[in-house]
């Protein structure tokens, strides 16, 4: 058990807990943090012995590599070997944001970040907290999402609270993360650029600003081992089996009525419209627009409790735009598929 400091960030004490959390930082410390997307758990790149205290913290499996955070182009340039044009188009349009380049490393950073790959996967977050921080260190930090693994990510202090406290060294609380759903990592090491896992910034935003870009087919359910490791894994995880349930208001209603005998208690999460004409033990509403829905997604699945719940019936949303990234993290949370 380590004692876990938590700081509530307010204006006057904006500059004390940045300073602190970045003296932890630096003294090789693990600490987490608010970025747009969900909460980081941060240590120093450049240690192993650092980093590993990550992987101890989360129970991450080893061979799952972690993100680089950097405020700063020239900082991230001084991590990987080259940057490609098409790189540099990316970063000047979505960057600092909710995108990763995976890059040929310098292996400047741990090998315990890659997991040994000659890749290295770099994003510069843009919420004001991290770019504080990150500036503040002047070091590269490595990211996961602060949960334990398995859970949903953590887009709130609390959630990071519930799966880490005794765990790590900090936890600044910059309030609900944003975004709500992880970066989008793209594999820049080729001449097409590649998704390896689909997030903030969606496909069709990456291909206005370069044209094509093909995505992983272990993303599209082809044979094959998973290019992103983290996708080899159970992930998302409620504590009670989560079905997707494709079709209206009226398919989940049926749904719900067949499996009563099954099932004691049923909860459902969907947005506001389907919400409003569904009765069930416990309904959330995850909002109305997709980017409502994909900030309150981890929360929603975090909130069903095993012994008041017995299963969630979620409906299953477009995929364009981020909906892409809601739909690929409900599939990896869910147990059944059931088609219209
Ligand atoms: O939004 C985010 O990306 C959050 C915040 C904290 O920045 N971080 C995050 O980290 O989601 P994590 O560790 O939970 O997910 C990182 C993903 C994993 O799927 C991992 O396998 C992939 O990025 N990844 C990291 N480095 C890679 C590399 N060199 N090659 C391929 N995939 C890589
Ligand atoms: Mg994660």
């Amino acid at each position: 058990m380590v004692q876990t400091k938590r700081w509530s960030i307010t204006e006057t004490n904006y500059q004390q807990a940045i300073d602190e959390a970045a003296a932890l930082l630096k003294s090789g410390s693990a600490v987490a943090f608010p970025t747009e997307t969900v909460y980081g758990l941060g240590a120093d790149a450049t240690s192993e012995e650092a980093v590993a205290k990550i992987f101890q913290a989360k129970g991450r499996p080893a061979d799952n590599p972690l993100i680089a955070h950097v405020a700063t182009k020239e900082q991230l340039a001084k991590l990987v070997t080259n940057i490609p044009p098409f790189v540099d188009k990316l970063i000047d349009a979505f960057s600092p944001g909710p995108l990763t380049y995976v890059l040929p490393t310098n292996d400047l950073c741990a090998t315990n970040v890659t997991a040994g790959l000659s890749t290295i996967g770099v994003r510069m977050p843009v919420h004001p907290v991290a770019q504080s921080l990150l500036k503040q260190c002047d070091i590269p930090i490595a990211a996961p999402s602060a949960n334990t693994s398995g859970k949903p990510s953590p887009t709130t202090a609390d959630h990071v609270w519930q799966d880490l406290h005794g765990k790590i060294a900090g936890l600044l609380d910059g309030g609900p993360t944003g975004v709500g759903v992880e970066s989008t990592v793209i594999d820049c090491t080729g001449e097409i650029p590649i998704v390896l896992r689909p997030g903030g910034v969606s496909r069709e935003q990456l291909e206005e600003v370069i044209g094509e870009v093909m995505v992983d087919p272990a993303l599209v359910g082809a044979e094959g081992r998973p290019k992103a490791p983290g996708m080899k894994y159970k992930h998302y995880a409620p504590e009670v089996p989560l079905w997707l349930v494709e079709g209206s208001a009226e398919k989940l209603k049926e749904v719900l009525a067949k499996e009563r005998d099954n099932y004691h208690r049923i909860g459902v999460m969907a947005s506001n419209e389907t919400a409003a004409h569904v009765e069930a033990d416990q309904v959330i509403s995850l909002g109305s627009k997709q980017s409502e829905i994909a900030a309150h997604l981890y929360d929603a699945l975090r909130t069903f409790k095993e012994g008041d719940i017995d299963l969630i019936l979620c409906e299953v949303f477009p995929e364009t735009g981020i909906g892409e990234a809601i739909m690929n993290r409900l599939r990896k949370a869910a147990s059944e598929y059931v088609a219209e």
